[in-house]
């Protein structure tokens, strides 16, 4: 098993029992990267880092006609995500495996080449290789999709001594704000043919990040 793997599970091996309860009051702007996934019928959706399906359910019910992915490092979120997948009804919309966000092989995985869409929702500030996961997200997208990004912003438009505890208390979660997102993808932007429009809502307490590839 992968470090990235055997830590993630360390992590949520309990937690993932308390995790929805307690995340609605702070992964913030989840619900509106979903509603921007907005996928024609028939178009496939990816979650990476996908953790106990919470999103990947949002999905599938807001887009019935969406066939709908999740990846997750961790097999215990995962077990979760199954769980609550079937006790929704939507195991026959929904398919999960495990992968990590730096080397998934979607054929392997999921036996298709891309997706019309990708999601990722607070997972980049967990994975240390972050720049990577976004590059392969990019990399697993079609011509003509949509990354769509939410994750801890910098809190710049929020008081300093937030800042300071919020930075604290997300360290101890092994959580680290990708301060840098916007210019990793003015980079990526650089390299490849990608346009992309970012904004901070909450203050910053967020950020959210819509990636289109031409
Ligand atoms: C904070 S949770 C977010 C879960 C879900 N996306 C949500 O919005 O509720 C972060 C998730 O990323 C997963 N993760 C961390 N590192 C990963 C990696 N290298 N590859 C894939 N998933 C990873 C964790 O296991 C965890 O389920």
């Amino acid at each position: 098993m992968s470090d990235a793997a055997l830590s993630m599970d360390r992590m949520y091996r309990r937690q993932r029992y308390i995790y929805d309860a307690t995340r609605k009051f702070y992964l913030l702007g989840r619900d509106g990267a979903i509603a921007a996934l907005s996928p024609r019928p028939g178009e496939a959706v990816l979650e990476i880092g996908c953790g106990t399906g919470r999103n990947l359910i949002a999905v599938a019910r807001r887009f019935p006609q969406a066939q709908v992915f999740g990846l997750d490092v961790s097999n215990e979120m995962l077990t979760s995500a199954r769980v609550a997948i079937r006790r929704a009804g939507l195991e026959n919309r929904i398919h999960v495996a495990q992968g990590d966000a730096t080397d998934f092989d979607p054929t392997t995985l999921f036996a298709r080449a891309d997706f019309d869409r990708v999601l990722i929702s607070y997972a980049l500030s967990m994975i240390p290789p972050w720049r990577a996961a976004l590059a392969h997200a990019l990399d697993a997208l079609r011509p003509g999709g949509a990354l769509e990004i939410v994750d801890f912003g910098d809190q710049a438009g929020l008081p300093r001594v937030f800042r300071s505890v919020l930075r604290r208390w997300l360290a101890a979660f092994e959580v680290t704000p990708r301060d840098d997102l916007r210019e990793e993808l003015g980079a990526l932007a650089r390299a490849r043919p990608l346009r992309f429009l970012t904004a901070a809502p909450f203050g910053g307490y967020a950020i959210r990040a819509t990636v289109l590839k031409p």
